[in-house]
């Protein structure tokens, strides 16, 4: 069972396009799986349905590995949802050219879980909806951040209400979901092949100030974490996905 995730970052509820587009991307993508044999399990959350508050920054996510607010929002409850899952969608309407607010503030408060690699090597789709424009710059603006937390990287780019690829065009939207689908299984059975140069520079770096930590003692519980979880042994980020693969798999 292909336990799929998916957090819409649009309070517009079930009218949402972009939760809509959640549904039809999960859709396909069970129509995929299913030719092979496996069967999806999908959730989804949009902002209408869950409190995220806005960061404080008292970087506690990065020195103690702990978010205050989150036994008082509903954040802990969803980090737990986002690490459990197979594969993750985020779903972002476009607002003023970009991702819309509630989905940056999701992200700061996900900056520790980046800094530790807590998504490392996870099968991840990303999407956006726009009216008319801004949806190349939006999306790229959201593979930026996304990219940080070295998981296997999807980004259908934007769907347009009015404009191309149109969310209501059938000719658009066929060889998207397809192709999705596709990509998305892919990375499911072997995360390697959706990583980036990008992302393979982002884990060096952060293995090299682990190790510098750990070797000086001045390892904060953020080195600490990423020392357990063994990604520090690695140089490139494709060995420490196998490696981790093997592990769940060995624990199944
Ligand atoms: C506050 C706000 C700002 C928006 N800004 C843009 C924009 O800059 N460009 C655009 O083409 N559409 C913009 N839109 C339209 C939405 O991106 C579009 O309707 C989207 O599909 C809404 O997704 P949702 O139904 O999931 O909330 C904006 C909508 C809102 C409510």
């Amino acid at each position: 069972m292909i336990k799929v995730f998916s957090l819409i970052g649009s309070c517009a509820g079930e009218r949402s396009q972009t939760a809509q587009l959640s549904d039809r991307l999960a859709e396909a993508f069970r129509k995929r799986a299913a030719e092979d044999g496996e069967t999806v399990a999908y959730e989804r959350l949009t902002a209408a349905e869950v409190r995220v508050d806005f960061c404080r920054g008292c970087c506690n996510c990065f020195h103690r590995c702990f978010c205050p607010l989150d036994s008082k929002d509903d954040m802990g409850m969803i980090r737990q949802k986002m690490r459990d899952c197979d594969v993750l969608f985020f779903g972002s309407p476009v607002y003023m050219g970009r991702m819309s607010g509630f989905t940056k503030c999701l992200l700061d408060r996900l900056a520790g879980d980046s800094h530790r690699l807590t998504l490392l090597g996870k099968p991840m789709l990303q999407f956006m909806t726009t009216e008319s424009n801004h949806g190349l710059e939006a999306s790229e603006d959201l593979e930026y951040i996304l990219r940080f937390f070295c998981s296997a990287l999807i980004n259908v780019g934007a769907l347009y209400r009015v404009g191309h690829p149109n969310l209501n065009d059938e000719v658009d939207m066929q060889p998207v979901l397809t192709e999705t689908a596709e990509k998305l299984l892919r990375a499911y059975y072997d995360p390697r092949t959706a990583i980036t140069e990008f992302q393979q520079r982002a884990f060096f770096s952060r293995v090299l100030m682990t190790r510098r930590a750990i070797r000086l003692g001045t390892g904060n519980s953020e080195a600490q974490a990423i020392h357990e979880a063994g990604f520090d042994r690695y140089v490139l980020l494709s060995e420490a996905i196998e490696n981790l693969c093997m592990r769940k798999k060995e624990s199944q």
